[in-house]
């Protein structure tokens, strides 16, 4: 099988190390590995292939600068040549972000089939530039690769095409090889900041209120906030010194990691994070008004508190020391093996979507 694999941005070069490890193993699948060069510093991207060891890329798009149309174009144009020129048996494509949009679109269009890993997962805020684009490269993709069955439910509801298996989160396997043991530390409080969603960073007032709240939060109740900052969030910054708030540059992911076993609070408006503070068993601020990690919100340890409610209230509230309930709804840390299997049975059937029916159908769309 020759399998092209698509990495755009940060979180997908973490999420994808361990399966690329196992990919890269089995003798069956000829791997090429695209990058489309959405994040482009070495914090941002290459620091976290050298970190976890992941395969040297076969292909560099380098079309990262840009507006998100501008850039979604370019990334689409310059995959439709690799495609073409390639024809790759199947491309993957990992969550939501424009470089797994484009890609998509630019697989669909050249028949190539499209797997989605991390298919299914729904924040119903049509708002969220990702959330545009998991429900669209779910409707593209002929295999679906859920982390959950909450996930497969939402396929279901929606009628797609493809075939969709549950996986599990391949993020956990990683996490689980990658984190170290949770601490306690003593004195003061450690909290994780992370802000980098438009709707957050883009408006310097918006960012500026966020930041106001949680040096507020850290006079009430002692807490330490240290904030990695991503570059998105850097142009807004307006270089005021807050009481109670450390800057610092974007962290590798064991620092990362590192970090969160220490902390007492997560604060952020990540995806990503909002399940690594499950899984390091920390309670989690979330600054938006909706996610699609909804089991986290059902299990009360992860909240969600956009920017003008009483952020200062749920951080206070997330510090009480309580028992929670910290069960992992999101895999074993075996989701890659699950995964590989998934694209050598679905190889093997031959992967396409099934065709339509030549009888009138009793239900349009059925
Ligand atoms: C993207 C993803 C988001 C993911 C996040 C992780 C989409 C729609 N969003 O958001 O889901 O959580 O990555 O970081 O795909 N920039 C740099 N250096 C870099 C990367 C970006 O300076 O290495 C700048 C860009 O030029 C841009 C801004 O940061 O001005 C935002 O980058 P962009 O990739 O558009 O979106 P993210 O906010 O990172």
């Amino acid at each position: 099988m020759r399998l092209a694999y698509v990495i755009g941005t940060r979180p997908e070069a973490i999420r994808s190390a361990r399966l690329l490890h196992l990919v890269e193993a089995e003798s069956s699948i000829e791997l090429a590995l695209i990058t489309t060069g959405q994040h482009y510093d070495w914090n941002m991207m290459q620091g976290f292939l050298e970190e976890l060891d992941v395969p040297q890329a076969t292909h560099h798009l380098e079309v990262g600068h840009g507006k998100p149309g501008e850039q979604m174009g370019d990334i689409t144009t310059a995959m439709s040549r690799v495609l073409e020129q390639d024809r790759p048996d199947a491309v993957c494509v990992f969550g939501d972000t424009n470089s797994s949009l484009a890609t998509a679109i630019a697989a669909a269009r050249a028949e190539v089939p499209v797997v989605h890993i991390e298919a299914g997962c729904r924040s119903f805020d049509m708002r969220m530039p990702e959330e545009i684009n998991r429900r669209l490269i779910d409707h593209m993709s002929a295999l679906l690769l859920a982390v959950s069955d909450v996930s497969k439910q939402n396929l279901e509801r929606e009628n797609v095409l493809g075939r969709t298996v549950v996986v599990g989160d391949p993020q956990f396997d990683v996490f689980s090889r990658e984190a170290p043991q949770r601490m306690e530390v003593s004195g003061d409080p450690v909290g994780l900041l992370t802000l980098h969603r438009p709707q957050n960073v883009d408006d310097a007032a918006t960012l500026d209120l966020i930041l106001q709240k949680l040096s507020n939060a850290a006079e009430k109740t002692g807490v330490r906030w240290i904030f990695p900052v991503h570059p998105r969030t850097r142009k807004s910054l307006s270089g005021k010194k807050l009481r109670g708030v450390d800057l610092a540059d974007p962290l590798l992911y064991r620092d990362l990691l590192a970090l969160l076993s220490r902390s007492s609070v997560c604060v952020t408006d990540s995806g990503g994070l909002q399940k690594e503070a499950l899984w390091m068993q920390v309670p989690c601020v979330t600054i938006r008004d909706s996610t699609e990690w909804l089991e986290t919100l059902w299990q009360g340890v992860n909240v969600l508190a956009p920017p003008w409610t009483n952020i200062e209230a749920e951080v206070q509230s997330a510090l009480d020391s309580r028992e929670r309930d910290f069960s992992n709804p999101y895999g074993d840390g075996t989701s890659c093996e699950r995964i590989l299997e998934a694209l050598l049975t679905s190889a093997a059937d031959g992967m396409s979507f099934p065709l339509p029916p030549l009888h009138a159908p009793d239900v349009a769309g059925v």
